[in-house]
């Protein structure tokens, strides 16, 4: 007899398990299906939290190296342990999966371990280890399937020396050179850590810019950044081909304005130029979910499938391919199905790259709303100004609203700088509640604080700043 559920989620990253631990709270019978041998998903396993623990181990061991003699913080033979520093990020990333396992348990969500395939709009079948399989039966199915890397014609990834972000997680050295195809947020984040450690990295990227989609200004600051700290960048170049040689790899690239040819000689590649939904195997076509030319699965506005009782949140369908996004999701889901009201507001999916300093940003650019011909304003202010990031010597970056000319609202805020990874959930409340800039800049903010800045900034849109 297949056990029966309410919801059968298939996938345990954070949009799958979030969604499940929901639906268990609302009172619905939950599975989850998982193949991967951990929950968690590509974020908690070989994404977001290693690239966090590398990202924050690199970054001590650079400022140890580099800042600490002028600030007055005398140590001698600094050393990198890198198998010790692997083994912090390892089990870091073990105890957090564990977690989720316990909140499964806590929240009597039932974990499959195997592959979930669909045989009808009811029914999974999990393929379990040992060649056993099990039959479950569900009156509403959620996909949260993920993503995986893609990679450019020609070019494959042996995750050894050819690598995607799983691979650059777990060099077993610092690489002497290391070319990353792709300045997004994998290859900028994974380019710094190496960088930090002693790697020399080129970022090799098709666009006239790095971070695509990001406010320009901001974009042109972050590679200034990171120029400064060492990161070599060829723009508008294409990569043509590679020769894998007995100890290294050449790169052949061709600048894409005047077709001129160069190339490079590393001993890593990292392969960064996106990732694709990851619905393979699922059975989706034959049980009628549409998918789009993308290979995303279509959704309505309640996340509901071409199929009435399927759902599908997160990478597998459109938008930011960002773990907090697939969380919202995956509670609006659940709750959704509970007979309540879920909503995700897209126009307030906050943006962080973890790199030093850190780009957060939350709403439009102003590319965007130049696009859209709407009427802004704009009020920025330097971290230079701020007494905080002064003493501690993080001065680089500004902070950028943008608010609508003639309601003030806050349509946009971009920052670069210390800490404002966490600074932009201020922003995203703002925005949540419709504030003004007006508003921000009649909050009360600490001192000293690096959030003094934000409220600057608001002041700044009514051109009236205190200290600029
Ligand atoms: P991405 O979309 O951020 O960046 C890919 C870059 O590769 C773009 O700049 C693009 O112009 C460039 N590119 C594409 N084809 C190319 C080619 N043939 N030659 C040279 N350049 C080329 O993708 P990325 O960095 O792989 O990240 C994948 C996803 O993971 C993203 O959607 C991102 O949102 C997510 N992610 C988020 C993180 C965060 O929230 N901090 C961290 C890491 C990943």
């Amino acid at each position: 007899m297949a056990d029966n559920f309410d919801l059968v989620i298939i996938g345990g990253g954070p949009g799958g398990y979030v969604c499940a631990i929901r639906a268990a709270q609302l009172g619905l019978k939950t599975a989850c299906v998982e193949s991967r041998g951990t929950l968690g998903g590509t974020c908690l396993n070989v994404g977001c939290i290693p690239s966090k623990s590398l990202l924050n181990l690199s970054e001590n061991f650079h400022k140890a190296k580099k800042n600490f003699n002028q600030q007055g913080i005398e140590i001698d033979g600094i050393k990198l342990n890198i198998e010790k520093m692997m083994s912090n990020k390892n089990k870091s990333v073990q105890v957090l999966t564990k977690g989720v396992e316990f909140l499964f348990k806590k929240n009597k969500v039932k974990y499959f371990k195997g592959k979930g395939v669909l045989l009808s709009k009811n029914d999974i079948i999990v393929y379990e280890k040992d060649n056993k399989r099990q039959n479950i039966k569900a009156s509403n199915i959620v996909i949260a399937t993920g993503s995986v890397s893609t990679s450019i014609p020609g070019i494959e990834l042996d995750e050894k020396n050819i690598v995607s972000s799983t691979g650059a997680l777990s060099f077993d050295k610092v690489p002497n050179k290391l070319a990353i195809i792709g300045g997004g947020y994998i290859g900028l984040e994974m380019g710094s850590v190496w960088s930090r450690l002693g790697s020399e990295v080129t970022v090799i990227e098709y666009l006239d810019h790095i971070t695509p989609g990001m406010d320009r200004e901001i974009s042109n600051e972050f590679q200034k950044i990171l120029s400064k700290q060492g990161i070599k960048f060829k723009l508008e170049s294409k990569v043509e081909s590679i020769n894998k040689k007995t100890s290294s790899i050449i790169i052949n690239y061709s600048d894409i304005k005047n077709s001129n040819k160069g190339s490079l000689e590393v001993d890593k590649i990292l392969v960064s130029v996106g990732r694709k939904p990851y619905t393979e195997g699922l059975n989706l076509t034959k049980i009628g979910v549409k998918k789009d030319k993308e290979g995303r699965i279509e959704v309505n506005n309640k996340l509901q499938t071409t199929v009435d009782n399927i759902y599908a949140i997160g990478d597998v369908i459109k938008g930011p391919m960002l773990a907090h996004k697939a969380e919202e999701e995956g509670i609006a889901v659940a709750e959704i199905l509970a007979g309540q009201a879920g909503h995700v507001n897209y126009d307030v999916i906050p943006g962080v790259i973890y790199t030093s300093p850190e780009v957060a940003s939350v709403g439009k650019t102003e590319e965007q709303l130049k696009n859209e011909n709407q009427s802004y304003k704009v009020g920025k202010f330097p971290f230079l100004a701020n007494s905080r990031a002064k003493v501690n010597n993080e001065t680089e970056g500004f902070v950028k609203i943008l608010a609508d000319k003639s309601t003030d609202k806050v349509l946009g805020v971009h920052i670069i700088g210390p800490h404002c990874g966490d600074m932009i959930a201020e922003m995203a409340l703002a925005m949540e509640f419709g504030a003004s800039a007006e508003d921000i800049a009649r909050t009360c903010h600490a001192h000293p604080t690096h959030t003094e800045a934000i409220k600057e900034a608001a002041l700044a849109v009514d051109k009236r700043p205190i200290h600029f």
